[in-house]
């Protein structure tokens, strides 16, 4: 059977656009997109797809609470039994995550723990790190925070700029993210207060092609074959 979800997004969707170009065969079923931005490439992209579309726009509500409120009763009316937050960029205040606990997702386009908030590709640069990628994870009260579903891990190479980092981990966000509803909407990831319990077979990890040709390269020792 095929679970309800609702995908909340506030710009041009491309991950939406991945859950639903998987949703075919998958336990999920995409039934209403919200957007706190109105025209947005996301809504485009959801109404060619037939699926139904809310806009509620943060910037008409007097405070946090009062949007929450609204988002809150526009989830509850789509009938969704899980939500995932798809590049949506307002933070949710606590009752709302607390309602939705263990049922709503988020990714987040760095390997948390490192790099919560903004701006993880140019701080991944800065940092030096040689892995970077994506984290589907379970939302918690405080920002990008709570139990990983699925991780994507990509390369940094050399002569990389922000935006070349970024188009590499958005291949494998775009794996992950399909990847990780199907597991949780299945059963096949169960969430528990610290971390995910995925089947046995399944690794919960996505690997850039870039990575996935890689052998064991430690200085002074051979490869491994
Ligand atoms: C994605 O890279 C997503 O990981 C990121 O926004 C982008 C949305 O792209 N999300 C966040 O930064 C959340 N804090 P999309 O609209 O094309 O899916």
């Amino acid at each position: 059977m095929a679970h309800p979800v609702t995908v909340l997004i506030s710009g041009g969707g491309s991950n939406l656009q991945a859950l639903i170009d998987r949703q075919a065969g998958s336990s999920y079923e995409i039934v209403q997109v919200i957007s706190n931005v109105s025209g947005v490439g996301g809504l485009a992209r959801a109404a060619a797809a037939g699926i139904p579309t809310r806009v509620i726009e943060h910037r008409a509500f007097a405070s946090r609470a009062l949007f929450d409120a609204a988002l809150g009763q526009a989830l509850a009316e789509s009938g969704a039994e899980l939500v995932c937050l798809a590049g949506f960029m307002r933070i949710l205040g606590p009752e709302l995550v607390q309602a939705w606990s263990g049922r709503m997702l988020n990714i987040h386009p760095a390997l948390l723990p490192s790099f919560k908030g903004l701006h993880t590709h140019e701080r991944a640069l800065a940092a030096g790190v040689r892995v970077h990628g994506c984290t589907v994870h379970v939302v918690r009260p405080a920002l990008d925070d709570g139990p990983v579903v699925v991780q994507g891990v990509v390369p940094v190479l050399p002569g990389d700029d922000p935006a070349m980092l970024a188009a590499r981990v958005l291949e494998v966000e775009h794996q992950a993210y399909p990847l990780a509803l199907d597991l949780v909407a299945s059963g096949r990831a169960r969430v528990g207060d610290a971390t995910v319990e995925l089947a046995p077979d399944q690794p919960g990890l996505v690997v850039h092609p870039a990575l996935a040709g890689a052998r064991w390269a430690i200085a002074g020792a051979p490869p491994v074959s």
